[in-house]
């Protein structure tokens, strides 16, 4: 077990006696009961399947947990039926997908990501969690820490992006938030860590899709968020779909109790994705249901998730091999632990108070830090002349263009959990709202990204002509990304595109509002749009928080959690690649790792962003020259804003191993801080590091870290890099955890 480990999550250790106790008691049907988890409903229709026959299979023990149910009085009644009327009483674990708030819905965790702002991340996760307690749930399918690195993939949505030091950051403050503290609780929303280890690799963006990658880009790049959230106690995991090199997730013994359970020391609940252990059988791995009932109970897979196959065929396997029983038992007590440890035993009707629930949802409080939250995940990727922000006292008339601008369902992202489209403030509300009554503000749809019908085009261009200026909401509906919903084409949609042009010929300002689950090709746009406001999908509070920015009320200050390539067939793009032979160059006469057809740099890089106002990096300075293993390096920059209006900045650090035995990535985010700044006013930054946070994975397969030279840069994105240091680690030796795991202290001090 790693160092500093042992009280990672529920520990085998520290197993209270009830979970053992009940374990002697239980039949074997009683525990086979435990591991299933079952649909409360059909489709996304809550509770709908909890009738008299799921009542009777609640009694007989046969439910261990129901997933997408919800509301307090309801379960309670069910969780009543589990305590009171089944032999041993044991509470069932309520969950659902509460992945950016339940009822008061925040933006999309992409969004989040942008903000760079982790503190704003455990906010988000903590509403999300005051409201999904309340209305009795226990456990959410969340935080979904996948690095994603090919756009095409639609559910680089539900993640942080490209990058694993700024996933680990999110993934812990989810965890924190979600659980209210860094161990599970009563009280508590159990967090699950999804979906280990790399889904996000899928080979071409397909969703489900075989990931094959190197052992190295599996331990530095896919597993570090999930490190990240093992050590922060995340009470569950949930293995992925997906095959890594041949081997489905779900049936990785090796990857599931070798690296997670046995070397990470983590010891929660591990649920299978839906219905993924009968999946065994697509995969090819297993010849019945039976065998990847075995495979995935060997490889320590807690929980099937709807597939029925631990209900249906566990029996007889074990029957088979009574050996199998202590894989079982362990199961079993892992399950009963972690509903120990949320105070289920002691308090089962503790979440099912119905006067807190309607207190909770929704409430004014929520919906303030749901605004909060979005306004600082909005990416001002463009703004030539200084067009935003607008000043609605020099206006006479607006023009809001654009199908997404009135479209609620789109802000709430595809993972809504019991977010209402009808209370969800529009961009046009919002604009309606702070605009000054001499302001008239048109409107028109012209064009949806659901369909391809142009016919509203016309009056839409007809209504932008008489405006002062267009504010052109496009991009993506809600159901272009998310599960299942992977692009072979990152192009806006055919209908925004073509609206997109007709608007932009009219040659007057055009404030490009973008909404998208994901990076997009957007040439036309960078090069002919006034401003672009990078949106997301914001959530409940959505018009309300880009009317801020739109009017200046707030600088945006978001950055780009994934960069946004030139096009499509320039994914994958990532920063932190490494240096080749032939090191890309923009100079286009070399043969360097290029493409003949297209600059060899994003379309707007990892990290990106602009403000209302400008930041000058001066007074770097380093505490040594040179580190020892166990040592710590602390590097300064003074950062003052000069341009005139109050604004955060994100402060960037990245860093490069020049010369390994391996080679390592030209950059790797290393540390960050977002900052306010009052106009005038400056802020000095100071990150500390140790040498363990320049490990890498060696070709013997272990944590590495090398002698010799550290270049570090400061910045305000991966590709505007402003100051450069660099310092020596002393000795070479063994590393214990992947480094972009580990977080980076940040000290900020206001002289
Ligand atoms: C998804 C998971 C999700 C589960 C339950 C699956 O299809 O892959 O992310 O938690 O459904 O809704």
């Amino acid at each position: 077990m790693i160092a500093g480990l042992s009280c990672v999550g529920p520990s085998l250790a520290q197993t209270p006696s009830r979970p053992e106790a009940l374990l002697k008691k239980m039949t074997l049907d009683e525990k086979i009961g435990q591991l299933v988890q079952r649909a409360g409903g059909r489709s996304k229709a809550l509770n709908s399947r909890l009738d008299d026959s799921e009542l009777e299979r609640v009694r007989a023990g046969g439910v261990g947990s129901y997933l997408h149910v919800a509301g307090a009085e309801p379960l309670a009644k069910l969780q009543k039926v589990a305590v009171e009327e089944s032999r041993l009483g044991i509470p069932l674990l309520f969950s659902m997908d509460v992945v950016h708030g339940y009822r008061t819905i925040f933006p999309v965790p992409l969004a989040i990501a942008a903000t760079w702002a982790p503190e704003s991340e455990e906010r988000a996760a903590r509403v999300a969690a005051d409201e999904a307690t309340a209305a009795g749930l226990h456990w959410t399918f969340a935080p979904m820490i996948d690095i994603a690195r090919d756009p095409r993939w639609g559910r680089i949505v539900e993640g942080a992006g490209e990058d694993p030091y700024l996933g680990a950051r999110m993934a812990v403050a989810q965890v924190n938030g979600f659980q209210g503290g860094n161990t599970l609780r009563p009280g508590s929303l159990m967090a699950t860590a999804k979906h280990f280890g790399a889904y996000g690799a899928a080979i071409g963006g397909r969703d489900y899709n075989s990931a094959d990658l190197s052992e190295r880009t599996l331990q530095e790049v896919y597993l570090p968020p999930f490190y990240a959230a093992a050590r922060a106690g995340a009470g569950s995991f949930m293995a992925a779909f997906n095959d890594i090199a041949g081997v489905p997730t779900t049936a990785n013994r090796e990857l599931l109790r070798g690296t997670l359970r046995e070397r990470w020391g983590w010891q929660g609940l591990l649920v299978s994705d839906w219905g993924a252990i009968g999946e065994l059988l697509s995969h090819g791995v297993a010849a019945d249901r039976a065998g990847a009932a075995v495979l995935s109970l060997d490889a320590s897979v807690d929980m099937d998730m709807v597939g029925a196959v631990y209900a249906e065929d566990l029996k007889g396997a074990i029957a088979k091999d009574p050996a199998r029983i202590k894989l079982l038992d362990e199961a079993v007590l892992r399950i009963l632990r972690v509903k120990e440890q949320l105070g289920l035993f002691d308090r089962p009707m503790a979440y099912h108070d119905v006067a807190r629930e309607a207190r909770e949802l929704l409430s004014p409080e929520h919906r303030e830090a749901a605004r909060a939250v979005a306004r600082q995940s909005i990416v001002l990727l463009r703004n030539e002349g200084r067009v935003l922000p607008l000043n609605p006292d020099k206006l006479r008339s607006i023009a809001v263009i654009g199908a997404l601008a009135t479209d609620g369902r789109s802000a709430l992202g595809s993972w809504k959990a019991q977010g209402r489209e009808e209370e969800v403030v529009t961009l046009l509300k919002g604009i309606t709202a702070a605009a000054p009554r001499t302001l008239r503000i048109l409107s028109a749809p012209g064009a949806d990204p659901r369909n391809v019908d142009l016919t509203g085009i016309p009056a839409a261009v007809k209504a932008a002509k008489s405006a002062d200026v267009v504010v052109l909401m496009i991009g993506e509906d809600f159901d272009l990304s998310g599960e299942s919903r992977s692009r072979s084409d990152l192009g806006l949609p055919p209908s925004q595109d073509e609206l997109a042009r007709r608007i932009l010929d009219l040659g007057k300002p055009v404030v490009v509002v973008l909404a998208n689950g994901r990076p997009l090709a957007i040439p036309l746009l960078a090069d002919r749009a006034t401003a672009i406001l990078e949106t997301w999908m914001l959530g409940t509070e959505s018009g309300n928080a880009i009317a801020d920015v739109l009017f200046g009320k707030y600088s945006p200050a978001g950055r780009l959690p994934a960069a946004f390539p030139r096009a499509t067939g320039a994914v994958p793009f990532n920063y932190a690649a490494n240096p080749t032979g032939r090191p890309a160059d923009p100079d286009l006469a070399k043969d360097t790792v290029r493409y003949h057809d297209l600059p060899i740099t994003p379309l707007y890089p990892f990290g990106h962003g602009l403000t209302y106002s400008e930041f000058r990096y001066s007074d770097l300075a380093q505490s040594t020259a040179s580190v020892d293993p166990g040592g710590r390096i602390d590097i300064s920059i003074t950062v003052e804003n000069t341009g005139g209006v109050a604004s955060d900045e994100v402060v960037q650090l990245y860093c490069r191993d020049p010369v390994a035995s391996v080679a390592r990535p030209v950059l790797e985010l290393r540390g960050f801080k977002r900052v306010d700044l009052g106009a005038g006013t400056r802020k000095r930054i100071t990150f500390s590091l140790t040498p363990e946070q320049f490990a890498f994975w060696s070709p013997r397969g272990q944590w590495l870290i090398e002698s010799g030279r550290i270049d570090f840069w400061i910045g305000a994105s991966s590709a505007d890099l402003r100051a450069k240091g660099s310092f020596e680690i002393t000795k070479t030796h063994a590393g214990t955890a992947p480094a972009a795991a580990l977080p980076t202290r940040v000290i900020v001090s206001s002289n």
